[in-house]
Order: C-alpha cells, then sequence, then structure tokens
C-alpha cells in the first residue's frame, strides 16, 4: 500500500496554493490519488464529458484537460474517443508525469502534455479547441481574480461554437468528519481545516459569474450534480481518506493520530451522505457543473 507522503498530500490538496507542491517521485502516484479523492472527481469527469448538448466529440476534435491532475479527463475521454486530440495541462509536474505515464502505458496517440497555469494558458493560441474540460480546477486559492482569469483563458482558446466545461465544489461534507474529530480529540482547540473555501465559491453563482464576465455571456448554463467518494469497506474508506490528515490533524502525536482514525470512522458513518451501498460504502457529494459555449453573440444584449 502507497504510504502518505507530502509529496501526496501537497497534490491532494487541491485548494492549497501550488506552490506548496513538492516534487514527483513514486508510480503509485495516481493510484494514491484515485484512492484518497474515492473516485469522486471520476463520476463528475464522466457527467461533464456526458453534459447534454455538448457538441459531440469526435476525430477532428481537439480536447483541452485543463488543470488535468492525473489525466482524468483524458483518460475518459481517451477511453470513449480513441482519436480525439488531447492537450492535458497542470502546473504540477508530477501530475503531467502521471499523464505521460499513461500516455506510455495506453499507448494513446494524440496526446500532449503542458505545464500551464489555467489563468495563463501562454502558448495555446486563440481559437485552437472544440472542447475544454476544467474539472475541480477553480478557484486558485489566494488569487481572488483567479476564475476570471481562468475562464478569459478557456473563453480565448476555445473555437467557435467550441464549449467550456468546469466543475467546482458544492459541498464536500466529509471534511466535516474531519473537523469533528478534531475537536473531539482537542476538545479546546479550533478544529484545523486546510481545506477550507470561502462560501461563495461554493455557490453556483460564483461559478456562473466567472463564465459569464470571463466572456460566455449569456451563452451560459450551471447545473447541480451529485459524486461521491467510496470504498470496499468503512475501514478501507477511512484509511483511505486519512491520508488527508495534514491537513486537519497538523502537530498530533501519534497517540492522538491513532485515536483519530478510530473516532473518523464514526463521524463518517455519521455523515448525513453516508450510505451502505452494493460492493460497498460512500459518502455523497455535491458539485457544481458549469457550460459556456463560445457562439459569437455572447455581447448581444436581450430586450
Ligand atoms: C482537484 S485536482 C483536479 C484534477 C483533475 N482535473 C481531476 O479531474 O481529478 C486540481 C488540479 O489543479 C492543479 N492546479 C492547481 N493550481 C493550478 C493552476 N494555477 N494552474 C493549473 N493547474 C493547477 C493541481 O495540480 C491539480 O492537478
Amino acid at each position: 500500500m502507497p504510504t502518505t507522503t507530502p509529496r501526496l498530500l501537497s497534490i491532494l490538496t487541491q485548494f492549497l496554493p501550488i506552490t506548496r507542491m513538492t516534487p514527483p517521485s513514486t508510480a503509485t502516484f495516481a493510484s494514491a490519488y484515485l484512492r484518497m479523492t474515492g473516485g469522486c472527481t471520476i463520476h463528475l469527469a464522466n457527467t461533464m464529458l456526458s453534459f447534454p448538448s455538448l457538441p459531440p466529440i469526435t476525430p477532428a476534435s481537439y480536447v483541452l484537460d485543463n488543470a488535468c491532475g492525473p489525466g482524468v479527463v483524458t483518460s475518459l475521454l481517451k477511453s470513449r474517443h480513441p482519436a480525439a486530440r488531447v492537450m492535458a495541462a497542470d502546473l504540477a509536474p508530477a501530475m503531467l508525469d502521471e499523464v505521460d505515464a499513461q500516455i506510455q502505458q495506453n499507448g494513446w496517440s494524440g496526446v500532449e502534455t503542458a505545464m500551464l497555469d489555467v489563468r495563463n494558458l501562454e502558448g495555446l493560441d486563440d481559437e485552437s479547441f472544440t472542447h475544454v474540460f476544467a474539472n475541480l480546477a477553480l478557484p486558485v486559492p489566494g488569487d481572488q481574480e483567479s476564475g476570471i482569469k481562468a475562464a478569459r483563458e478557456m473563453f480565448r482558446v476555445v473555437k467557435k461554437e467550441g464549449v467550456v466545461v468546469v466543475s467546482t465544489w458544492a459541498d464536500r461534507v466529509w471534511p466535516a468528519a474531519f473537523t469533528s474529530t478534531a475537536h473531539r480529540i482537542r476538545p479546546t482547540a479550533v478544529p484545523q481545516n486546510a481545506m477550507a473555501l470561502e462560501p461563495e465559491y461554493l455557490t453556483g453563482s460564483w461559478l456562473l459569474r466567472q463564465l459569464e464576465e470571463g466572456g460566455f455571456g449569456k451563452n451560459v448554463e450551471i447545473k447541480s450534480v451529485p459524486t461521491y467518494t467510496s470504498a470496499a469497506t468503512l475501514d478501507k474508506l477511512v484509511e483511505n481518506m486519512f491520508m488527508a490528515k495534514g491537513m486537519f490533524f497538523t502537530g498530533f502525536d501519534e497517540e492522538e493520530l491513532g485515536k483519530a482514525k478510530v473516532v473518523l470512522k464514526e463521524e463518517m458513518k455519521g455523515l448525513r451522505t453516508f450510505e451502505e451501498v452494493d460492493g460497498g460504502v460512500r459518502v455523497g457529494m455535491r458539485a457544481w457543473v458549469g457550460v459556456g459555449w463560445k457562439r459569437g453573440d455572447e455581447g448581444e444584449v436581450a430586450c
């Protein structure tokens, strides 16, 4: 089983500043990312790729997987549309290494990787992509303008008649199990939560506004969609999610961490969206999916 390295934690702390990320090392990283996220980004990527009324992906499509992580969107896309051309971009070298490894392992053709900031897609030509996906890339922590900057860049690089599909969190649910656990272990301390987001970023109106003001104007749609983090058993779920301990239990000694793991199991089970399902357990979550179409009439005001 992969160990939880500081590098891994830094990548899994999806909303921490990119500057905290450390260099890549092991090949277990992708599976560790998927274990820690419990597949929640995969279910969401699936929903995004199947969003009604997207222009079809064909062998002529050129797709940007923006803030690609270990290539979740790219992987789903290539399994459905092997001939589609894909650019997988991320700011973290460890993530790009994972995509490169998958290109080799799966023999994908037409997939390139690039180290790019979602806020500045320097080097990508205007109007070059038919589809742009950004799964859980926003907001960039510490940059209040990151949503607009990223939306403008995506508007710039998507072709006319093309589409941009972006997801953000609405309700992650599970961090509450960690903060309640921390409170039970250290009742007088304020629980840590390095994943905390300003409530505004969890609203659909925030995502809508970024897309509208980023250039898509009236050609925007927002939907609330379910996803979940899951594992074969509650013990497994807790073990996987305990990889996030650095975001909630910094400074805890070994004894406290040992207790935390036991308490976390109770707290996870008590979450409002915890379910036992065929094949395991899961914690329901919700995300926003926003779609912006570049039709050329974005600026026209309807009367
Ligand atoms: C939650 S992960 C999502 C990864 C992937 N899209 C998925 O579906 O699982 C967020 C990703 O954003 C990347 N990231 C963070 N800040 C970024 C930035 N400013 N520009 C580009 N990528 C960034 C991280 O390296 C990480 O891969």
